[in-house]
């Protein structure tokens, strides 16, 4: 029988897509992208001439209306989210959400609701649950490598969308209301300590505006000056699991460098820590204290027979999505686990603002 190859629709052709999803639709999947929409028309047009893309459009409804396709991934920017995905959903097709796929708990819960009422597969980015170190670990703590693990320290910041990632977009959207470094940044911390732990049942934070006017260094809109002071751009999270068990997530626009490890996960035997980029798929080094045979000391673990798998892009989410659609399976990258991390995030404000513990009611 011939294989089907899924149509896929790249709604948002900003840097992202560019960089992630539209050289890799076909290297990652049975698939192929039949559509690019943005906005801004110069930027699907760009997206079709460079790769080859059929069509383009200036909005949701117009693809919904004119194209036939089976997969939207939405790369929007974070404002439009919410519209975009409720308007694909609600038109039976199946979606990959760039994150926060949308502002609010209850908004997210109206998307899920909608895409069980349609039958079809929903997915949230980040794709942190997907990654290979992660994995490694998971596999090593659940086969007690380092004893009881209880502690995930993670520091997950850049020094602003402005400042390092070449764009033909104006950045200034990232520091408007609706976005900001939370959920730009916070949000893979977020979604990477509760793939360690499972659901958070609280938390505390304390933020701040660090850089309250920034510069565009690079790309299209190079020297433009932003005003940045609305919202904090560097943020302490603390999450308690119960269990014993907590996680400190340190993420914002305002680390121009770090030499910190991105990740490390801390038990009664032993430390797992992630120093090397998640996407060369690299084992994470482990420190095991074992009395009873005498060592104590870092090591690199044994290669896996059965090895999770590796990562070619972050348009790895495309693939997940695709085998959940032909296996009836919920996608790795669950709507329910990022509706977790953006109860996280809605409650932040107010633990900032109180300095109080704030309680968290969502599980994934
Ligand atoms: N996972 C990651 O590591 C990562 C990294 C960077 C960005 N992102 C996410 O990717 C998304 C896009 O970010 P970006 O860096 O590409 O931004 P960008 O500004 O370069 O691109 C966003 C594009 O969306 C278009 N757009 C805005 N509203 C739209 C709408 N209603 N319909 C169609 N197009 C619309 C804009 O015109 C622009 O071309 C955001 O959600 C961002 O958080 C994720």
């Amino acid at each position: 029988m011939k294989k089907k190859i899924w149509k896929v629709a790249v709604i948002g052709c900003g840097f992202f897509a560019d960089a992630q999803y539209f050289p890799y639709i076909e290297k990652e999947a049975d698939a192929v992208c039949v559509a690019a929409v943005d906005i801004v028309p110069e930027r699907a047009r760009h997206a079709c001439e460079k790769y080859g893309i059929p069509d383009c459009y200036e909005n949701v409804y117009e693809l919904l209306d004119q194209c036939d396709f089976d997969i939207a991934i939405d790369s929007a920017s974070i404002q439009a989210h919410h519209e975009i995905n409720m308007a694909v959903l609600g038109a039976g097709k199946h979606l990959i959400s760039q994150k926060p796929a949308a502002p609010t708990v209850e908004q997210l819960t109206e998307q899920i609701e909608t895409a069980k009422a349609h039958n079809v597969k929903f997915s949230c980015v980040p794709i942190h649950p997907m990654r290979y170190d992660l994995n490694i670990a998971k596999q090593m703590m659940a086969d007690g490598a380092i004893g009881n693990p209880y502690y995930a320290k993670c520091n997950l910041s850049h020094g602003g969308p402005e400042y390092f990632q070449y764009r033909d977009a104006d950045p200034s959207w990232f520091f408007e209301p609706g976005a900001g470094a939370l959920v730009d940044m916070g949000v893979h911390g977020l979604q990477i300590v509760t793939s360690i732990f499972g659901p958070a049942k609280a938390l505390s934070c304390m933020a701040k505006v660090t850089t309250p006017l920034r510069e565009v260094r690079s790309g299209a809109f190079d020297g433009k000056k932003i005003t940045t002071d609305s919202i904090p751009d560097q943020y302490v999270i603390t999450l308690d699991f119960g269990d014993g068990k907590m996680a400190l997530v340190d993420t914002g626009f305002s680390q121009k460098a770090s030499r910190a490890p991105q990740l490390e996960i801390f038990g009664d035997s032993g430390t797992i820590s992630f120093t090397r980029p998640y996407m060369e798929n690299p084992i994470p080094d482990v420190y095991i204290d074992a009395p009873e045979r005498g060592v104590r000391g870092w090591m690199r673990p044994m290669e896996w027979v059965d090895p999770p798998r590796k990562l070619l892009s972050q348009c790895c989410c495309l693939r997940d999505l695709i085998e959940a659609v032909e296996n009836d399976a919920q996608p790795t990258l669950s709507p329910e686990h990022a509706r977790h991390v953006l109860e996280i995030m809605c409650k932040i404000p107010t633990a900032v603002e109180s300095g109080k513990t704030v309680t968290l009611e969502t599980v994934f």
